[in-house]
């Protein structure tokens, strides 16, 4: 298949948003920035092209997708709007929040459930996409299901080039990791999936955010049922500086990458030394995609605690490992 590239560079906002509505309108997949990670989208009402999508990604079936919209009429056509989310609405939207409510459409387009996942995007190429389609746009992370997302342009062409119709070259996202997604669908907010929106700024609002246990997770979060984000090569974990110093002393025959915020006082044959949790929330996916490409036989992470951004790098470091099985 050829893939049209689009790029900010040559481009203007507008004549991008129009070609990839035209093509999405068509039934065609168009992969676009948001502020988070890379999405593959697909108008939401067109069954045909949503099922690209699961083909392309090889996606698990039983793992539904979120509706990206541009206005709360458009959010009104398809999701019952309560008054929590309304107000999470007020303060985080658009942004990286993605939102479980009661489906207002039919169930053929909502992957079987009476619940749906909506976000509005905090990019403009994104915006104007679905603005102009008029409709919703479904759009997982832009890679191949199991891989770590997609963070920038070079990453998208890895995964995607020659398979779908578009691909929108919106340079590096902002926050490097997916939404965080709440479930407000009974009126109290859970927490499906940390992300770079931190729990403390939605409790800061006086709204409890709760933690599902681990099965209650699955049964809610199909995403969280299959291995994600993991790196080609063994990804290995640690807590703190003495963890690692007993760590090197195990693998210390194999070429190691390391990628944290704790300066190495000794040489490694890569590292890559992150300056805050932000950055390292940022550049997590593309530095596991780079040690995937250079001359090193593990990876070695530093796991952040567990809270602000820290929480989501965790889970995606964790999740990435394959410990959580
Ligand atoms: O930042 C993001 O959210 C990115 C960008 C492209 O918007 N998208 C993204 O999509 O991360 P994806 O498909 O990789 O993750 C969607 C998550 C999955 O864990 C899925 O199980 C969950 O949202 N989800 C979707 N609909 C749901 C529903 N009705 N109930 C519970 N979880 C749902
Ligand atoms: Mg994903």
């Amino acid at each position: 298949m050829n893939t049209i590239i689009l790029s900010t560079k040559e481009n203007s906002v507008d004549e991008i948003a129009n070609r990839a509505a035209y093509i999405l309108r068509s039934g065609g997949l168009v992969v676009f920035p948001t502020e988070t990670v890379y999405g593959v989208g697909a108008d939401a009402f067109n069954i045909n092209a949503v099922n690209k999508i699961f083909d392309i990604k090889k996606r698990a079936k039983d793992n539904p997708l979120i509706f990206h919209i541009f206005s709360l009429d458009m959010l009104n056509t398809i999701a019952e709007i309560t008054p929590l989310a309304k107000k999470l609405i007020k303060h985080f939207w658009p942004g990286p929040l993605t939102l479980i409510l009661k489906s207002k459409i039919e169930r053929k387009f909502t992957f079987g459930l009476d619940t749906i996942a909506v976000r509005m995007p905090d990019n403009l190429i994104a915006l104007k996409i679905v603005e102009k389609l008029r409709k919703p746009v479904v759009a997982p992370s832009a890679n191949i299901s199991g891989k770590p997302s997609s963070t920038d342009f070079e990453h998208v062409l890895q995964d995607f080039h020659g398979k779908v119709d578009c691909i929108v070259n919106g340079g590096g996202t902002v926050y490097g990791i997916e939404s965080t997604v709440i479930d407000i669908s009974e009126n109290k907010a859970i927490l499906l999936r940390p992300g770079a929106l931190s729990i403390e700024d939605i409790e800061n609002l006086d709204i409890k955010v709760a933690l599902a246990d681990k099965w209650e997770l699955k049964k809610r979060s199909p995403g969280t049922r299959y291995r994600h984000y993991a790196p080609d090569k063994p990804l290995i974990l640690f807590e703190n500086q003495s963890d690692l110093k007993s760590m090197l002393d195990l693998y210390n025959n194999a070429k190691i990458g390391y990628m944290g915020t704790y300066k190495l006082m000794f040489d490694l044959d890569k590292k890559i030394i992150f300056r805050n949790l932000e950055e390292y929330g940022r550049m997590l996916f593309s530095t596991l995609r780079y040690f995937d490409s250079v001359d090193v036989d593990i990876i070695i992470a530093q796991l952040p605690e567990n809270k602000g951004i820290g929480r989501a790098i965790r889970d995606r470091l964790i999740r990435a490992s394959g410990i959580d099985r």
